[in-house]
């Protein structure tokens, strides 16, 4: 017999069923409800334009990279990273590897070929419950995610990184705002209310070194 689930993963299961971005992406033949997320920062912000060099990290299982690579067109360059597998999107370099390891880091810059224009990441880790350990580890990854494109998103890039409110937040915003010219945060209307996550958009890199 298959275990029983508990209350409370029946209570997800009802509400993500439930979830009207869960149903619409299902009519639209999207890979999951984050198109809509992402979608709907790019109405705001046109933050990816045709021909760019972009990196999309926590990627699976793709709604983002397949939006991205429209909007990029045959002419860019799409990377998308996840631990976990993904089924191909035309025009797009897929790297399987924990964005955490020097050696995905090292993969990811060798498939982009060069300056990178625009950084995504909704990346979320696994979580235990324990929301002291989740949150760090979470900041940790958001923190790596920052180290990464202070070092490798060109000048004038931007980047769009999934980040949860709580320990460590204000200043994360802060380090954002010594290398960004402009840095705004986002909650859009797919995210659910209950959920810590915001989105900052950091515009336009002015710095590599901290100010
Ligand atoms: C919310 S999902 C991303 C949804 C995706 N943006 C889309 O449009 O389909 C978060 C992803 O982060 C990935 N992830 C978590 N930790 C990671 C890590 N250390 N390195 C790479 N990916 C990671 C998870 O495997 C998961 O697929």
């Amino acid at each position: 017999m298959p275990p029983k689930r508990s209350d409370s993963s029946h209570r997800w299961l009802k509400a993500h069923h439930q979830d009207p971005f869960v149903k619409q992406a299902h009519q639209q033949g999207l890979r999951s409800r984050a198109h809509f997320k992402l979608e709907e920062i790019q109405l705001k912000t046109h933050l990816i334009q045709p021909g760019m060099r972009v990196l999309d990290l926590g990627a699976a299982p793709g709604a983002w990279s397949v939006f991205a690579a429209q909007c990029i067109g045959t002419q860019g360059a799409l990377v998308a990273c996840d631990l976990l597998e993904m089924k191909a999107i035309p025009h797009v370099s897929i790297i399987q590897g924990d964005f955490n390891d020097l050696s995905t880091q090292a993969a990811i810059i060798k498939a982009l070929q060069g300056p990178i224009d625009v950084i995504l990441s909704d990346i979320a880790p696994n979580t235990s419950g324990i929301q002291k350990a989740d949150q760090l580890k979470a900041m940790q990854l958001s923190e790596a995610v920052l180290a990464f494109a202070v070092t490798h998103l060109k000048m004038g890039g931007d980047l769009c990184i999934k980040v949860f409110h709580g320990v460590g937040f204000d200043a994360y915003m802060k380090q954002c705002r010594s290398y960004f010219k402009q840095v705004k945060t986002f909650k859009p209307k797919a995210s659910r209310s209950r959920s810590a996550e915001c989105y900052i958009w950091a515009h336009h890199k002015t710095n590599s070194v901290p100010a």
